[in-house]
């Protein structure tokens, strides 16, 4: 019997934490998992909505640390973090991603001498001007068994020096997610609400701090929304740290006189409802980029750089970086052109991730 800490920390975490949680309470023979949530995301629309819409329970263990700077927050979670370990015990801690909770309860481990799992190892954007590229590297390095989710992914822990005998290539749990509730996402009145119809409006996500703390190049992308919200209405789910930059640098006129409808972040189901919809997808988000991929949805991804770089390969994903101009003339080629019928899966995204993670736990000597 295993015991595991699972931490969900922050918004992209928890529909990746959710299936292997599930997975592991069905062989109740094997596993006894609690999950620890850090309290890094703590609005309501932000975290309860997706405990609820994921079917996760409360969690065992609510360490409620808020935000603050990197620093802060991450030495607050590491405080928090250490009695918790030092209480249960466990023989695993499961980590996912690359928030700063990934670190900070990786790092409290590493220094017990508790075992760690990885969750989406291995993904470099080779910028490390980027917190989360800072997150994964040292994550990895610290972890004993690390679960990527594409062979890009094991190339890179390769060269790093970790050896292959702690890396698994097990497929991507948040795949699992989104198979799983693609169809219960149908029940969502997101679309009615809102009086848009499938394939006639494009959604917009944005919270990088590269893009949405300066204030030139927040203009920039918001000319380049402005232009292509000519031709459909965008629906911008705003997440807290833009809203407040909105306000800060006088944007909101220019929105609310265009086809730029800003929303309130929306949970898990109404969100997949959503993008699942939609004609064209921009965003600086990881996930989105993944999800756009699976459903063979069109998606500019607003950076200059990607650590997924198979949703390139494969999938639908183009790379448009922060230049007006650029997204602009990308989003033109997608609307212009027909969508692309076939759409190719990256190997192993198949919904049944969780069970070669729960497999690779026990197995691992
Ligand atoms: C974090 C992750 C990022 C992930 C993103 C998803 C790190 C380094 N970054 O960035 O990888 O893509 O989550 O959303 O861990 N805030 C609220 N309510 C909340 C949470 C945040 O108002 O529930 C506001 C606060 O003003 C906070 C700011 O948003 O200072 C940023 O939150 P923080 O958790 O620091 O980082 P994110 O930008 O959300």
């Amino acid at each position: 019997m295993l015991k595991i800490l699972n931490i969900a920390g922050a918004r992209p975490n928890f529909m990746k934490v959710a299936p292997i949680y599930a997975e592991m309470k069905r062989r109740a023979a094997e596993f006894e998992p609690m999950i620890v949530h850090t309290g890094q995301h703590y609005d309501a629309a932000m975290s309860d909505a997706f405990f609820d819409d994921l079917g996760m329970p409360k969690p065992d263990i609510y360490l409620g640390v808020g935000s603050g700077s990197h620093a802060v927050q991450t030495a607050k979670i590491m405080t928090e973090f250490e009695p918790v370990v030092l209480e249960h015990k466990p023989d695993w801690v499961l980590v996912v991603g690359d928030v700063n909770s990934t670190i900070a309860c990786a790092l409290v481990c590493a220094k017990l001498g508790i075992k760690i799992a990885h969750v989406e190892a291995g993904l470099r954007s080779w910028d490390r001007g980027m917190p989360e590229e800072i997150n994964r590297i040292l994550t990895d390095s610290i972890s004993d068994l690390l679960f990527t989710t594409s062979q890009d992914a094991d190339e890179n822990l390769r060269q790093e020096g970790i050896p292959a005998e702690r890396v698994r290539f097990v497929g991507n749990v948040m795949i699992d997610s989104l198979l799983e509730h693609l169809k219960i996402a149908e029940n969502s009145k997101v679309r009615t609400d809102l009086g848009i119809v499938e394939g006639a409006y494009a959604v917009m996500t944005l919270h990088r701090p590269s893009n949405v703390d300066e204030r030139d190049v927040f203009g920039g992308i918001l000319d380049a929304l402005l232009s292509v919200a000519e031709r459909l209405p965008i629906i911008f789910p705003v997440h807290p740290r833009t809203r407040a930059k909105i306000e800060e640098f006088g944007f909101l006129g220019r929105i609310a006189a265009s086809n730029i409808k800003l929303i309130e972040p929306l949970g898990y189901l109404d969100f997949m409802r959503l993008y699942s919809g939609a004609r064209l997808v921009l965003t600086d988000s990881g996930g989105l980029q993944e999800e756009t991929t699976v459903l063979g949805i069109p998606c500019l991804t607003l950076r200059h750089n990607t650590e997924r770089p198979i949703t390139i390969e494969m999938g639908t994903n183009v790379l448009v970086g922060t230049d007006p101009d650029k997204i602009k003339q990308a989003a033109k080629n997608v609307l212009e052109n027909p969508v692309v019928a076939e759409t190719k899966i990256p190997p192993l995204w198949d919904g049944k991730a969780a069970g070669r993670i729960c497999d690779e736990l026990i197995g691992f000597a």
